[in-house]
């Protein structure tokens, strides 16, 4: 890396080439970037930080990097009325693992409903927040962060690009195209629905074939259905999984 690996506008705004991200709000630090969005906003306006002092992951985890390591993204979203937003948090962790698999060069998987994984382990995760009659959408990419630097009490064994391939990379870059993937693949779920997605989704199914443990019981992961759940077999029986976690056998 040779210049400083800075998210600020001035570096990050020359790369854009869609609409998302084009208002673009930084702070070095936030305790959120989740909560520098709200739906008085415009549809792609974006909000970046390099470190969040407060960073929220599902489920009421916390989410924390150190500074100037990881992408800390949220974008305002506003989908058709009557839209899951189950299926929203897809579309953004597909999108995610897409601009992973560039950068990387790697088969990315995601693990139902939106963690992103390189060789077993979630580099990237989304969250998916309703705000008035929008929906914020936040990312968190693990960039450059060493082994050392990454959470040890994680419930799925955390990652970075970093630690996958040994290469420090410039973080804008990345940024700008998660922005534009998360255009794109947004724009043909608004379009076709999770339908348009669903072959992008079924290829880098991480728990399909996997043995998998739901609420304590052990099954094996079928695959995402047409509506975004996930279907697991348990004792014989198919049972579809509308949200929550599901965890895996390492
Ligand atoms: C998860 O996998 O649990 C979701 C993690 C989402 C983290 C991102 S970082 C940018 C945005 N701001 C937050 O506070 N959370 C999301």
């Amino acid at each position: 890396m040779n210049a400083p690996d800075m998210l600020v506008p001035e570096v990050v705004e020359p790369l854009l080439t869609g609409t998302f991200g084009r208002t673009y709000f930084y702070q070095d630090a936030c305790e959120s970037t989740q909560k520098l969005l709200d739906a008085g906003l415009n549809e792609g306006d974006a909000a970046v930080c390099d470190v969040q002092t407060a960073g929220r992951g599902r489920l009421g985890r916390s989410w924390e990097t150190p500074p100037g390591t990881a992408i800390l993204c949220s974008v305002l979203l506003k989908p058709p009325a009557g839209r899951a937003l189950a299926e929203l948090s897809l579309v953004a962790g597909l999108a995610a693992a897409e601009t992973v698999e560039r950068a990387l060069g790697l088969a990315v998987q995601l693990k139902w409903p939106n963690d992103v994984m390189v060789n077993r382990r979630k580099v990237a995760g989304v969250i998916a927040e309703a705000s008035g009659g929008g929906v914020v959408v936040g990312i968190g990419v693990n960039v450059n962060q060493t082994r050392e630097e990454l959470p040890d009490d994680a419930k799925v064994a955390p990652g970075s690009l970093y630690t996958a391939d040994g290469v420090r990379r410039e973080r804008a870059p990345l940024l700008a195209d998660l922005l534009s993937s998360l255009e794109h693949d947004y724009g043909l779920w608004v379009e076709g629905g999770l339908d348009a997605l669903y072959d992008s989704l079924g290829a880098r199914d991480f728990l399909r074939g996997r043995r998998v443990f739901l609420d304590g019981q052990a099954g094996t992961g079928i695959g995402i259905d047409r509506s975004g759940r996930l279907e697991v077999e348990i004792d014989g029986q198919r049972q579809l999984v509308e949200s929550g976690e599901v965890l895996f056998e390492r």
